[in-house]
């Protein structure tokens, strides 16, 4: 059974709330029920935090025994390098996903210091980014 973690940086624990028309209207907790569903032969494990350093000790954690991590740094992506130097140092494959198409937005929402140092990007798919990422490692 594959084991797999969803990590999602900060504010990403009010989705359904927070800004419905870029990020939908569904809470994660909702979404990640339907995941479980469909996908029973994976291990899926869940941690979401609004602090960095609680974000990279999660990375530091799992990053040598999980098979895939699926990461939304969320506003992170843009200005931490201490989450790259993170995914540089573990073993772990890391998927880095967004829900909107960061590049159709705000022009500092284009640099991002997970995606060098990430095994694949997926963004703009809404929720189904992480579906898509999840798969990509099954
Ligand atoms: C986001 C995009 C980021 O720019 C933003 O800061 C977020 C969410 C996304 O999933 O689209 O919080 O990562």
């Amino acid at each position: 059974m594959k084991k797999i973690i969803i990590i999602n940086g900060p504010n990403l624990n009010l989705l359904g709330k927070r800004e419905p028309e870029i990020y939908g209207s569904l809470t994660f907790i909702e979404f990640l029920e339907t995941i479980k569903e469909k996908y029973p032969n994976v291990e899926l494990d869940y941690f979401q935090s609004n602090i960095e350093g609680e974000l990279i000790d999660k990375i530091q954690k799992v990053g040598f025994y999980y098979d895939g991590i699926v990461l939304n740094a969320a506003a992170y992506t843009h200005t931490s390098i201490g989450i790259g130097d993170a995914i540089k140092a573990i073993e772990t494959p890391v998927i880095e996903v967004h829900i909107s198409n960061t590049f159709s937005r705000e022009e500092f929402r284009h640099q991002s210091y997970i995606s060098p140092v990430a095994k694949g990007v997926i963004l703009g798919f809404g929720l189904q980014s992480y579906e898509l990422a999840i798969q990509s490692f099954l």
